[in-house]
């Protein structure tokens, strides 16, 4: 299995960027998930490394081998990269064994061989049963997963994964997220899966690369996106929450900074000496009838062993949980503790009660 290595790729179509700068190293055998909002990107970038483009700039590596910059192109059968679509791609004429067995007849492996090999990969992906059946006579989770057959058979050095489960209902969508994590540790492969979704990569990538307008925003663990957002964009596309702007007081309280939020001290972990917003996940925030700051409870929503509220707070929407039910119109009192602060001058115009730096 092989790293994947990207130093300062950029794409432009008719001179519009389509990515810009990007700077990533995926280990060997990671599972990374590349998530960011429809036309971010995240296809392109999996094209490039696939080999089926050629960065406008930059450089892209497999291991110590440029496979694309500096006038060396390798081509992408030579690259031996899986890749898996939305759409399944499979032969429709062919029956699933004769699918999965399809690289490596290409690739000339004797016929014994293949048969042992395709039988391994059906066997990974529960598919031991269909091997005679034709890609019709299947399900759309089913035909997903001889794609994922097909592509493990010829033991690729990366498997690249563009919305496998975008054409699949909620519950299949659930049961394949267990199949490729499943596949992933069986096989140590280093995945890369693409997806708007941020359940989706959040509950499956060891690290996941968030993306806007052609450039990495952060790439992180799961936690660490949730917990340390980088930016607006980061704090409000991955997980729940509220992004608010944030002005220092220029007192601490133990390693955290304080800074008035809302009209409020609150206590903030950053790593900047100059922030401007902060990131209150649901977490932070404390119901209590006492607590100074008052909200109002424009939504309430059963998760399941909790209430999800929406809170109108000084013209904030802000989210918490609660125990209980609580009425739409309902003044609270809410106390908000330890949040995170970044330092996002891009959003600065565009927040009212500008931050100072103090
Ligand atoms: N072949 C192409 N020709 C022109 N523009 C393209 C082409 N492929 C992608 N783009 C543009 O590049 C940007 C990124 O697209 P894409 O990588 O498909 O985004 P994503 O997969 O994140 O939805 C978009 O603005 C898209 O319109
Ligand atoms: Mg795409």
């Amino acid at each position: 299995m092989a790293e994947l290595g990207f130093s300062n790729v950029s794409k432009q179509f008719d001179g519009a960027p389509a990515l810009q700068g990007i700077d990533a190293t995926i280990r060997s055998g990671e599972f990374v998930a590349l998530l960011g909002p429809s036309g971010c990107g995240k296809t392109t970038l999996l094209r490039l490394t696939a080999g089926f483009d050629q960065p406008t700039a930059g450089e892209i590596r497999l291991d110590d081998q440029v496979v694309a910059g500096h006038g060396r192109f390798v081509a992408p059968e030579a690259r031996e990269i899986g890749i898996v679509f939305q759409s399944y791609a499979l032969w429709p004429h062919k029956s699933v064994f004769a699918n999965v067995a399809y690289p490596l007849e290409v690739r000339g492996v004797p016929r014994a061989a293949r048969r042992a090999r395709v039988a391994e990969a059906l066997a990974l992906t529960g598919l031991t049963a269909y091997g005679d059946r034709m890609p019709a006579q299947l399900s759309g989770g089913q035909r997903q997963r001889v794609a994922l057959a097909r592509c493990l058979v010829f033991e690729p050095r990366a498997v690249l994964l563009d919305e496998p489960l975008a054409n699949l209902d909620l519950a299949l969508r659930a049961s394949m997220q267990e199949v490729f994590s499943m596949f992933h540790r069986r096989t140590g492969a280093t995945m890369v899966y693409v997806t708007h979704d941020q359940g989706e990569a959040l509950a499956l990538a060891d690290r996941v690369a968030v993306m806007e307008s052609g450039k990495i925003r952060q790439f992180a663990a799961p936690e660490v996106l949730y917990r340390e957002p980088a930016d607006c964009f980061v704090a409000g596309f991955v997980g729940d929450g509220a992004v608010v702007s944030a002005r220092l007081t220029g007192k601490t309280r133990g390693e955290c900074m304080v800074l008035d939020v809302l009209g409020q001290e609150v206590r903030a972990r950053s790593r900047t000496a100059t922030p401007t917003h902060v990131s209150i996940r649901p977490e932070a925030i404390t119901l209590s009838d006492s607590a100074m700051l008052r909200a109002r409870v424009t939504n309430c929503t059963y998760l399941g062993g909790r209430f999800r509220l929406s809170l109108d707070a000084a013209g904030e929407t802000l989210v918490a949980f609660s125990s209980c039910r609580a009425a739409i119109g309902e003044g609270v009192g809410m106390s908000i503790d330890d949040v995170w602060a970044f330092h996002d001058p891009d959003h600065e115009v565009r927040v009212t009660g500008m931050p100072s730096y103090a």
